[in-house]
């Protein structure tokens, strides 16, 4: 889904389990993805996110991908920002990826299309 949200807006992807927080000094937005794992954000966003530096006038996007329920993800990774010092300013999700179809991300890209355009 990272790959298709950036294909679209012509955004660099970094993978958060691989990169420093401080990637994140370069942009004012940052857009940021975890699948839903018992009903919060990946350990390794959380991980993430807690290492991120204080910022001021940042905006975030989030999204997410989940099965059933995508529980308090937002939330939690809303308030965690909002710590941090981001707005944000989106957030969507895709529930039920098939391994053996190709997934639709085109309603989620859309909307973060227009969020970036405000
Ligand atoms: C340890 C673990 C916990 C999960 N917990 C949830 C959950 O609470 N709710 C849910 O809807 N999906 C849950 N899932 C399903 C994942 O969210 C889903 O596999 C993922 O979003 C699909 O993205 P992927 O194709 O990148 O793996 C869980 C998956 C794993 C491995």
């Amino acid at each position: 889904m990272a790959e298709a949200i950036a294909e679209s807006i012509k955004a660099p992807v970094f993978a958060i389990t691989s990169s420093e927080p401080a990637i994140v000094e370069d942009f004012d937005v940052l857009i940021l993805g975890t699948p839903v794992e018992g009903f919060r954000p990946a350990r390794e966003m959380m991980a993430f996110v807690e290492r991120l530096m204080k910022t001021e006038g940042k905006k975030a996007i989030l999204f997410c991908t989940y099965k059933l329920w995508k529980g308090s993800v937002f939330k939690i990774l809303e308030k965690k920002l909002a710590e941090k010092g981001y707005r944000v300013i989106l957030s969507v999700s895709k529930k039920g990826i098939k391994l053996d179809k190709p997934t639709e991300f085109s309603g989620c890209i859309n909307k973060i299309l227009e969020a970036l355009k405000k």
